[in-house]
Order: C-alpha cells, then sequence, then structure tokens
C-alpha cells in the first residue's frame, strides 16, 4: 500500500542557457514530481535575446512546447552585462544543430510573471530554481518586498567556497554578473540552498558518464552529448580533468532526489565593494561569526547517483 501521491512541487525556474542550464532545464522537463509554473529567461551566458530562444530550444527538444516562457531582464541590477560565450558559444548553446523554436515567447516581463505569481499562489507553495545571475529575483524583491514572504524557497547555483572563483580568483560568474541582486538575495530571508562550485565541481562530465547518456540512443540524448562535448572542453583544459562540471542540474537534482547531497547551516554574505573581490560568496563555514545562517551551503554530493538520476530521466524524453 503506497502513500498519498505527493503533489508535485510547484516551482519557477530562472535561467540563463547556457548547455548547463539546458540540462537542468531537461531534467526538470522529464520530471512529473515537477509542477513548472513558468521559466524565465535572464542574461548572463549569453544576451537575454539568445537565452530566451534558447529556453524555447529546449523545451521544444523535450517535446514541451506549452511550458510558459518569459523575457526578463537584459542586464544586471547596478553593473554592465559580462557574458561566457568562450565557454558556451555564440548562440549559448553551441554543440547541436537545433531547430528555432517554433513556440510562443509570453508577452509579459519574466519579472513581473515571477511577482504576479508568488503573489497569487498561496504563501510557501512556490520554489524558486535559479541556474544563473540573480537579476530577475532581485528586481522582484525590489518591486514587491513582501515576496520573501510568500517564497517556500530558493535553490540556486552559485557561489563558491574552498572552490574559490571560476570567473575572478575570488568569484563565480553567476554571482559576479549581479552582486547587488546575490546581495538582495541573500539577505531577503527567504529559505536558500546553495549549490557552489565546490559541489558542481564534484559532478564532471567523464568520458564513461557521456558514454552512459549517449547509449540511451534518444534524439534527446544525442543532443545532449553534443552539447557536453562543446561545453566541457573549456573547463576541461583549465582544471585538467576528466570531463568539466555539470553545474546547473544540481539544483534540479537536489529537488528530486536531496539524500544524493549534504551541507551545512551557514552565514553567506556578498562582497559588492572591492573590486579586488566583488562577486565573492564570503561563506562563514567554519561559523567563526555570530551572523545569521541565510542558506544551507552544500558541499558534497553522490556524483554516480547525480549522474543515474539525469540519465533515467532523460530516457523518458
Ligand atoms: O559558474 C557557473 C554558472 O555560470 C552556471 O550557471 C553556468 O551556466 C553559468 O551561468
Ligand atoms: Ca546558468
Amino acid at each position: 500500500m503506497t502513500g498519498p501521491a505527493e503533489e508535485p512541487m510547484k516551482i519557477i525556474i530562472d535561467t540563463d542557457p547556457g548547455q548547463d542550464d539546458a540540462v537542468a532545464l531537461l531534467l526538470a522537463l522529464a520530471s512529473d514530481r515537477l509542477d513548472i509554473l513558468g521559466i524565465t529567461a535572464v542574461a548572463g551566458n549569453v544576451p537575454l535575446p539568445l537565452t530566451q530562444k534558447n529556453v524555447r530550444i529546449v523545451c521544444e527538444l523535450a517535446q514541451k512546447p506549452g511550458v510558459k516562457v518569459f523575457a526578463g531582464s537584459r542586464a544586471p541590477m547596478n553593473k554592465p552585462l559580462i557574458t561566457a560565450e568562450y565557454l558556451h558559444g555564440k548562440s549559448g548553446l553551441d554543440g547541436p544543430v537545433l531547430p528555432d523554436p517554433q513556440m510562443p515567447l509570453q508577452p509579459q516581463h519574466g519579472v513581473d510573471f515571477i511577482v504576479d505569481t508568488i503573489l497569487r499562489e498561496p504563501p510557501g507553495d512556490v520554489t524558486l530554481c535559479t541556474l544563473g545571475p540573480l537579476t530577475n529575483i532581485g528586481l522582484a524583491l525590489q518591486q514587491a518586498p513582501q515576496l520573501s514572504e510568500r517564497i517556500k524557497q530558493i535553490v540556486m547555483m552559485g557561489g563558491g567556497l574552498f572552490e574559490g572563483g571560476n570567473v575572478t580568483p575570488a568569484a563565480e560568474f553567476n554571482i559576479y554578473v549581479d552582486p547587488q541582486a546575490a546581495q538582495a538575495v541573500f539577505a531577503s530571508g527567504i529559505p536558500i540552498v546553495m549549490m557552489p562550485l565546490d559541489v558542481t565541481h564534484k559532478v564532471l562530465t567523464t568520458r564513461q558518464r557521456v558514454a552512459d547518456i549517449a547509449q540511451l540512443g534518444t534524439p534527446v540524448a544525442r543532443a545532449v552529448v553534443e552539447m557536453l562535448e562543446f561545453f566541457e572542453r573549456y573547463d576541461e583544459e583549465k582544471y585538467g580533468t576528466d570531463g568539466g562540471p555539470l553545474h546547473d542540474p544540481t539544483v534540479i537534482a537536489w529537488l528530486l532526489k536531496p539524500d544524493l547531497f549534504s551541507g551545512r547551516y551557514c552565514n553567506v554574505e556578498i562582497e559588492t565593494v572591492s573590486p579586488l573581490t566583488e562577486g565573492m560568496t564570503v561563506i562563514d563555514w567554519w561559523q567563526v561569526t555570530d551572523r545569521p545562517h541565510n542558506a544551507l551551503v552544500i558541499g558534497d554530493v553522490d556524483a554516480d547517483g547525480f549522474f543515474k538520476l539525469l540519465a533515467d530521466h532523460l530516457a523518458r524524453l
């Protein structure tokens, strides 16, 4: 006798595809345990016109053209946009050749969609999954501060602890692109689950793991393999590893199977002033201050279990 089926978790995904974002979106789209209320694109890896297009390309790859996709902010809250074509390619989704999207982009601004949805849904019902710079969330909180009492949690990829930074020696890309937005999110009081580089660098797209995905033999699997083979080359060269870190799917995987991960509640502050360390996440892992714990910082993962979860879900598309 099984218990009552759990209600699907209501989520909004905010993203800047990006091949790793794309894999995270496919993982979410394959799950029947997630009710994706909408996907909001943000400028990050590539400019907004491309990220909003890439979200729709991925939804159609997953054969889910009914998902509501919105374009959010074109630029960070208080600094010029920096992008990462060196890693993701000019399109942001280099690797596979995929058709331009036919599904519509919603007319509403992504930030307004986030605000309206959180105000409409019962308090504590909706999880925000953020895979890119936190600009849309920062702007939503600025527009409607009461959101901080209503959002269930934010599960986010960003920051670094002992791993340091990947775009400067001190800062990880998602935080560095928009430190003010990140500061607003970490000061909001909303429960946060944080996937820093320390955990994402433990889920490397090794040859064997990519081969395991390839043997699924589906069009989705082929596209994912082509994305990963393009995306991983830069980090393999940089870190001298077999495979590159598959950052963003850790956010969705935590929602689906949290016991794959471990971490601890810490205080996290964001450096927004120093030119040397702008965008650094200052994480009090060893609890040496009495600053309030504002995030569950994830430090470890069962990497094989993560890739099995991913392959099992990709096989459903
Ligand atoms: O630093 C890694 C993060 O930056 C990932 O979200 C990747 O997609 C890029 O947005
Ligand atoms: Ca991303």
